[in-house]
């Protein structure tokens, strides 16, 4: 079998690069339409986290779904950027999907080192924070992509960096790889307070999600609910201009 090269290093980010660059792309509905459904979607699913957690604690809640591509990633962004529009919010988006990162790419922010680094010993945890243009939120990248996320997604790592943004931050954010795949989501998860569970309505089976949150939970994860994504009719929960 041939043996998968190993992808280039990359540097250390600039950690202020960002506050230059407007977030614009077109998924990030909550800053680009925030007056429509979905991104009224997104505030209502901002308020269930909330209402899960009433003392206000910080609180880390990774997202994830049985498969790739039913839109994790945008999700975990505009979550974030829906907690920013409360008053003196601070969020911290982690990209920890080390296989197929994209945080990066949605934020047009150029691919530099991060999660993977900072849990490798490479990169200290106050290098590999990035401000953004939007005040209050701040990203993770994933970093060089490690030839095996397995190894370097270990507990105990995650555990101490998750502790120290929490004394930062009001919520982190942690997207991850698809979980019916691979057990990075299942690591992940097991520390972070809460998972949430993106589904494609028109793209995931039934019985996979049921596979998907029985595996998350018996690693010990928080499963706090199942965030529906494509649902063709959409009820807004308020229709007033
Ligand atoms: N709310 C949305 N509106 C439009 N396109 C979306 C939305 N959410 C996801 N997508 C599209 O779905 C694809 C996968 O989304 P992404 O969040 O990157 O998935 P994942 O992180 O689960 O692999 C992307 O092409 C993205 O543009
Ligand atoms: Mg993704």
């Amino acid at each position: 079998m041939a043996r998968k090269r190993n992808k280039p290093e990359l540097l250390p980010p600039d950690p202020e690069a960002g506050r230059e660059i407007p977030i614009d792309r077109e998924e990030l509905v909550v800053i680009r339409e925030p007056r429509s459904d979905l991104a009224e979607h997104y505030r209502r699913l901002r308020s269930s986290v909330e209402a899960l957690n009433p003392d206000g604690a910080p609180r880390t809640v990774m997202v994830t779904s049985p498969l790739p591509n039913e839109g994790k990633s945008v999700a975990s962004l505009n979550l974030a950027l829906a907690i920013c529009e409360r008053p003196r919010a601070r969020v911290i988006v982690i990209e920890a999907d080390l296989r197929r990162p994209s945080i990066e790419e949605y934020l047009e922010l150029p691919r530099a080192q991060g999660l993977a680094e900072v849990l490798q010993g490479k990169l200290g945890l106050e290098r590999a924070i990035r401000k953004t243009s939007e005040e209050g939120l701040d990203v993770m990248g994933a970093g060089t992509p490690p030839a095996n996320p397995s190894k370097v997604l270990r507990i105990d790592r995650l555990k101490t960096i998750l502790h120290a943004l929490k004394q930062r931050y009001d919520y982190v954010i942690i997207d991850s790889a698809p979980a019916h795949a691979f057990t990075d989501a299942s690591v992940v998860g097991s520390v972070s307070d809460g998972i949430l569970l993106v589904v494609k309505l028109t793209a995931t089976p039934k019985h996979l999600v049921e596979e998907v949150v029985s595996q998350l939970e018996s690693a010990g994860g928080n499963v706090l609910g199942v965030c529906l994504l494509g649902a063709k009719t959409f009820a807004p929960a308020y229709d007033y201009q």
